[in-house]
């Protein structure tokens, strides 16, 4: 499969303002793109050895060099294309990316004695368009080991903090700039108006980027691509192939088909919510393939959560490729990726990492396949892809869809799956999500569910001996499901979920609630 060529979904027609941002392998490359975007300025995140000739054809509006986690006085440290700060583009470094300014610039480096981590005070000491309008002291967050003691030729010092000399420089001139500290996090008093500053009264960027110009272009910029050809695209009833698939029906109407597995592993209703929100709703073309009987056969005496897994991914793509044999001449392929996907198979820092479990993402197609790829979503968040759903006026229940893995209840199902035991977690898990949606909680957990869990226990009922299952509810507060934190539900709340999930749903007698967070966990048991 081929893929399009660095950030198509921001080219086209219509270019907006595009600010670039080399990333270095930093924590925090995706804040800085998030700041950006905050201020309606469209930016993407390239991997830091982009060389200027890839760039250039885009024009771009600034370039923002981000932190990373190498020395540059390092042999072998990453560099950049010396040509991209020939450009003549508006520049910002922070931290790592100003001391690569400095360097290429001619400054001098040292290593300090003692890195500087956390707060400090920054003191304006000079007033230049990045710090215009900047509180004379502020608090600002330091994390480096490396600091500039000789300031390049044509550079003056804007602002120091009591242990960096040099903690912001510019060449008004050039329109470079470098601030050590990190104005991308929240702990920088003044960060935003920093980039605030160096986006507009620097680089003369308007804030004009909105989601509706981004659907628009995106459609166009679809039609374009697509011509008169065929689209296939995976539905699984998550946020992001809905998205990308209304958009590029939007686009092309009936060329595109979609594809919906039910693969039986669904919560209660969603396959025929799904169905029905595409075709009637949205009068999407979609071809539903009823495979719950193939998923159950293969899936028969099978208890090991990443068998489980590796049988699902490929009997998906079985399936799917079996669907799309039967539409003859299509040459695209849809796929809701997303930015932090793009980026994470980019960064230098994702090559390290041990395997927890094989994510199976529905869409998550062979290599093989003979398509050329769509991923219109490509250069969105999800919060964003979550906005260009609402553009398009899909239905609050997908917008709002709650994440869901793609193998989907098989693994929240500890040991081997039959249909009873699948009727029975679903039953559960309605409940939960029943109860959990009805509270109005502010905030409202990130995810909630029901797991089967392999122990019985004792109980009694109706003066009955019972020995019957435990099911756990599982409900987690999370920003990205990277890390989370079990949710204080009011007992009340567990009180009710508890008392309709024993009476309501046979088979049950026990209900426990899951206290721990992740790490040490993980939020899905298997
Ligand atoms: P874990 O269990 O790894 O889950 O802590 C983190 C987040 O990812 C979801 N998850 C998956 N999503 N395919 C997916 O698309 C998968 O195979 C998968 N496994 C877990 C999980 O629901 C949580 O939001």
């Amino acid at each position: 499969m081929t893929s399009p060529a660095l950030g198509t979904p921001g080219a086209g027609p219509a270019q907006p303002a595009t600010v670039f941002i080399l990333d270095f392998g930093a924590q925090y490359s995706q804040l800085i793109a998030r700041r950006t975007r905050e201020l309606n300025v469209y930016c993407e995140i390239v991997p830091y050895d982009t060389p200027w000739r890839a760039l250039a054809p885009r024009n771009p509006a600034a370039i923002i060099l981000s932190g990373g986690p190498e020395s540059t006085l390092v042999p072998g440290a990453p560099q950049m294309d010396p040509d991209i700060i020939r450009s003549g583009v508006p520049m910002l470094g922070i931290c790592y990316g100003m001391q690569l300014i400095a360097r290429e610039c001619g400054a001098e480096l040292v290593k300090l004695d003692h890195a500087e981590y956390g707060p400090a005070m920054l003191t304006v000491d000079r007033q230049t368009p990045l710090l215009s309008g900047v509180a004379a002291q502020s608090r600002v967050w330091m994390s480096h080991g490396d600091s500039v003691v000789r300031l390049p030729e044509g550079f003056v010092e804007a602002g120091s903090t009591p242990r960096c000399r040099v903690a912001a420089m510019a060449n008004d001139e050039r329109k470079l700039y470098g601030v050590q500290f990190h104005p991308e996090v929240v702990h920088t008093e003044q960060g935003k108006k920093i980039i605030e500053n160096f986006l507009h009264a620097v680089a003369g960027i308007r804030s004009d980027w909105q989601m509706e110009s981004f659907v628009d272009r995106s459609i166009e910029q679809i039609r374009e691509q697509v011509g008169r050809d065929k689209v296939i695209c995976a539905l699984s009833g998550g946020v992001d192939s809905a998205v990308a698939a209304t958009l590029v029906s939007r686009a092309i109407g009936e060329q595109l088909t979609c594809i919906f597995v039910d693969h039986g592993l669904l919560r209660k209703n969603e396959a025929n919510r799904v169905v029905e929100a595409f075709r009637d709703v949205l009068h999407l073309n979609v071809v539903a393939v009823d495979a719950r009987k193939r998923f159950l056969d293969k899936l028969a005496g099978v208890s090991d959560p990443e068998q489980k897994r590796i049988i699902i991914g490929h009997e998906f793509i079985r399936v799917f490729e079996e669907e799309a044999a039967k539409i003859p001449g299509v040459k695209y392929l849809v796929q809701g990726t997303l930015y932090p996907d793009v980026i994470e198979s980019k960064t230098p820092q994702s090559k390290a990492g041990h395997k927890i479990k094989s994510h199976h993402n529905v869409g998550g197609l062979p290599e093989q396949m003979n398509f050329s790829l769509i991923e219109p979503l490509r250069a969105l968040f999800k919060d964003e892809v979550r906005a260009v759903g609402k553009v398009l006026g899909l239905p609050e229940a997908i917008v709002q869809r709650q994440p869901f893995p793609g193998p989907g209840l098989a693994v929240r199902i500890i040991d081997a799956i039959t249909e009873e035991r699948l009727d029975l977690v679903r039953e559960a898990d309605a409940i939960v999500c029943e109860e959990i949606d009805g509270a109005e909680l502010d905030p409202k957990p990130w995810q909630y569910f029901a797991v089967l869990t392999p122990v019985k226990s004792v109980g009694v009922m109706g003066d009955g001996r019972t020995y019957s299952n435990l099911v756990a509810v599982r409900a987690i507060t999370s920003e990205d499901g990277m890390t989370a934190d079990w949710a204080r539900l009011p007992y009340d709340l567990l009180e009710r979920i508890s008392t309709r999930i024993v009476n309501e749903v046979p088979g049950v007698n026990r209900v426990a609630y899951d206290i721990t967070s992740k790490p040490p966990s993980t939020v899905e048991w298997e």
